[in-house]
């Protein structure tokens, strides 16, 4: 690794890494993708643009079309249609996370109020099916029948994946092959189609297109294993949302199959009682923080999730040296280490 780092690379490892260094190259790129974001809320509904303007205030980490960004440009994609795929791709993740909220009972999103907590499920659902329909509605007008193709497959498989998710809630049987195949489906699989997008943008070859997409895989899978340690981990404030609330709403992730396999029927009953009262006992909570925490199950899903991201930077790597490559690295570093 140290002889392929370049000035960029080590300078900013020695530096603390933050998502500005890494999106240096791109900054101008993201700024028109916010845009487009605005745009494709752009309604004569006033109902629609004031949720709207609420949705896209205050912007997330915008992970997925800084990854489409770097990667286009990582393959020396010179047009600009990697700006609006970045900006359709992060409205199909916004419009799942709308659902996605309604579907955990989540009250608070970057910090404040969900859109189903201020306005109700209803409209919500209906918000998130307008956004997801301009964005292929966009895609239709805009791009190859290819390209729809993988827009349309990834949603059936997030949507089938969150529907899995939701089947085994509660289920302290669920294995860890079925955990994956979960997180795969709901999450990796966006992170795969984005950086496929971006070699079918820049009509890179078949070998091409399939490294870029195992490297967006393995980081939709590393990134959603963070996601689920900082439920257990993470500070609230930091995180804009509650600690905890997958358990709170039955959801089985990494650090508890763990602990379970090793049949831990303390921590079982614990599970069992803190399902049953829908999170609310703060002893419960602390208790079963601290048999995960002796266990080893934190540090087994930090190693998995290590895992993934080495796979990542080593199928980024494989690719000519370039500033690009060095943010695509450090950015898996980021996504791995990150605390919110
Ligand atoms: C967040 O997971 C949710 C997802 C990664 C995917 C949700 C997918 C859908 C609702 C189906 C697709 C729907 C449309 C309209 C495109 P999480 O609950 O683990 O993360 P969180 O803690 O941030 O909520
Ligand atoms: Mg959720």
């Amino acid at each position: 690794m140290k002889a392929n780092t370049s000035a960029f690379l080590q300078s900013s490892l020695e530096n603390n890494l933050d998502l500005n260094t890494i999106y240096i190259q791109i900054t101008h790129e993201l700024r028109k993708v916010e845009n487009l974001l605005k745009e494709m809320i752009n309604s004569s509904n006033p109902l629609i643009n004031e949720i709207g303007n609420y949705l896209f205030r205050k912007s997330g980490k915008r992970i997925r079309p800084a990854l489409l960004l770097l990667c286009s440009k990582l393959l020396g994609y010179k047009g600009t249609q990697d700006i609006l795929f970045s900006a359709l791709i992060e409205a199909i993740h916004t419009a799942s996370l709308i659902h996605d909220d309604i579907v955990d009972n989540s009250e608070l999103r970057r910090g404040q109020p969900t859109v189903h907590a201020k306005w109700g499920p209803n409209i919500t659902v209906l918000l998130g099916d307008y956004l997801y329909i301009r964005t292929i509605d966009q895609a239709l007008k805009n791009s190859s029948r290819k390209i729809l193709e993988v827009l349309t497959e990834v949603t059936t498989e997030m949507v089938e994946g969150e529907i899995t998710e939701y089947y085994h809630s509660g289920n302290l049987a669920l294995k860890e092959e079925q955990y994956f195949d979960i997180i795969k489906k709901k999450t990796a699989s966006l992170f795969r189609a984005t950086c496929q997008i971006s070699s079918l943008l820049a009509e890179s070859n078949e070998q091409v297109e399939f490294q870029l997409a195992e490297f967006g895989l393995n980081l939709g899978m590393a990134f959603q294993i963070v996601d689920d340690l900082l439920d257990f981990t993470g500070d609230e404030d930091r995180l804009g949302k509650p600690a905890l609330s997958d358990l709170r709403e039955g959801r089985v992730t990494l650090p508890l199959i763990f602990t379970l396999q090793e049949g831990n029927s303390h921590l079982k009953s614990k599970v069992t009682g803190y399902f049953q009262n829908k999170g609310h006992s703060e002893g419960l909570r602390n208790e079963i923080l601290e048999i995960v925490t002796k266990n080893g199950a934190l540090k087994y899903a930090m190693a998995k999730a290590r895992e993934f991201g080495e796979r990542s930077k080593k199928l980024i790597l494989d690719f000519p040296a370039s500033i690009y490559r060095d943010s695509l690295v450090l950015f898996t570093d980021f996504l791995l280490n990150r605390d919110f």
